[in-house]
């Protein structure tokens, strides 16, 4: 077993107190063999924390092994796992070493690890308890190793095991240290530092324009940093000038919530705009309206002229919005009780009777949807209302 490299280390971008936190966290993690959950959302860099850890650890002079625990049924991850002798089920048609014993006087990280089923778990609980392997159909003694094992997931794990779903005692055995990655969006001065470091990865020299910039640091980042890293070489490789611009950008961070909102000067159009992202599926309507909703980014009045365009579309059917929104049929009471709460409901009678609930609006065009298409409803309002909210509902003033 060598000592660290200190040059080996992936560089790991950490400008955050989080992360920096984070990386601290790991530093005093490679200094022992205490088994190491690292948990966070996916693409968040779970696995670039745990080679962190393998790299400053005195095992860095052999190599790191992983092994994803999702992609595989239970009987090959068994065997890639454990290892197996010839003949022991149909395919094994050699003996195999398994990862854990590949991985002797090593690290391995088993990523996905809430993925496993309950006998795998079973099996990986027993090795972390007596460090033996038995390789898959071999009946001599088992081979002892000295594996240092780190966990990732972006499963909640004390949920899945309130579910049944994840054995307690595992969980207690993985996580002698607990190290969470937040995700991007909480780590504002990192998704700078990513940005830099994605476009000094161009071949060519590229900058961002101002707006651009603005764009990718309003975004929300479900994917974290591989989204980002994705998002900017498809912008780099699609657009052959120096400078990258909004337009530039892959559509589902330009018309993101967040971004909706910020470019609009008239909030008539907010709702619009929210309504076809809602409608293309590139927003959701728990993940993204309710919290800009709870932010205050999104008005009262934003959300009830999202009700009624909606009803208008279903003609007052509130069931209907579920489908419409993307909301599964579970969801009608929380979405019934959210709106009550927050005096959005928009009382659906008017919709029903097919009556023009936008007196303002001019007629459609010819070949363009009825009033309960979508884009009859999209486009012609902000220059229709002037800016001023449409379709006030009858005997009630919008605020
Ligand atoms: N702090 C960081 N500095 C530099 N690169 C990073 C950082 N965090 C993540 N990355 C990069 O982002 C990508 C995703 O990271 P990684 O594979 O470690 O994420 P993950 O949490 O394991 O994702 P998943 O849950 O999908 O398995 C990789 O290309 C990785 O190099
Ligand atoms: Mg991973």
């Amino acid at each position: 077993m060598g000592a660290a490299d200190p040059t080996d280390p992936p560089r790991i971008v950490a400008a955050s107190p989080q992360m920096v936190a984070v990386l601290g966290l790991a530093g005093r993690a490679a200094a022992s063999d205490a088994k190491t959950l690292v948990t966070g959302e996916s693409g968040v860099g779970k696995e670039i924390v745990a080679r962190r850890i393998h790299a400053l650890s005195p095992r860095a002079s052999r190599p790191f092994f992983a092994v994803n625990c999702a992609g595989l049924t239970e009987t090959l991850l068994e065997s890639e796992l454990f290892g197996h002798v010839k003949g022991s089920f149909t395919g094994a048609y050699r003996d195999k070493l398994g990862k854990l014993q590949l991985a002797d006087g090593s690290t391995l990280l088993l990523d996905e690890v809430g993925e496993m089923s309950l006998r795998m778990q079973a099996l990986l609980l027993r090795f972390l308890e007596n460090g033996e392997v038995q390789p898959v159909g071999d009946d001599r003694s088992a081979i002892r190793v000295d594996v240092r094992v780190i966990a990732a997931t972006n499963r909640v794990l004390p949920e899945r095991v309130a579910s049944g779903e994840f054995r307690e005692d595992l969980l207690y055995r993985l996580r002698v240290i607990h190290i969470n990655v937040p995700p991007l969006r909480e780590r504002r001065e990192d998704l700078r530092e990513h940005i830099e470091v994605a476009l000094e990865r161009s071949r060519r020299p590229v900058k961002l324009t101002p707006q651009a910039l603005d764009v990718l640091m309003r975004y929300r980042w479900p994917g974290n940093v591989r989204e980002l890293e994705n998002v900017l070489e498809q912008a780099i490789l699609l657009n052959e000038g120096p400078v990258i611009d909004v337009e530039n950008l892959p559509e589902p961070v330009r018309i993101s919530p967040e971004n909706i909102l910020v470019k609009q000067e008239r909030r008539a159009q907010v709702a619009d705009q929210l309504f076809d992202a809602l409608l293309s599926g590139s927003c959701s309507f728990w993940e993204h309206i309710h919290p800009l909703f709870l932010d205050r980014d999104l008005t009262r009045h934003d959300l009830r002229e999202l009700v009624k365009k909606g009803l208008s579309s279903t003609k007052g059917n509130y069931r209907g919005l579920l489908k419409l929104f993307g909301l599964s049929p579970d969801d009608y009471h929380r979405f019934h009780n959210f709106l009550a709460a927050h005096d959005c409901k928009v009382p659906f009678q008017a919709f029903r009777t097919g009556a023009d609930v936008n007196p303002t609006r001019p007629p459609p065009l010819p070949g363009v949807l009825r009033p309960e298409g979508r884009r009859a409803m999209t486009g012609t309002n902000g220059a229709a209302s002037g800016g001023v909210p449409r379709g006030p509902m009858p005997g009630r003033r919008d605020s």
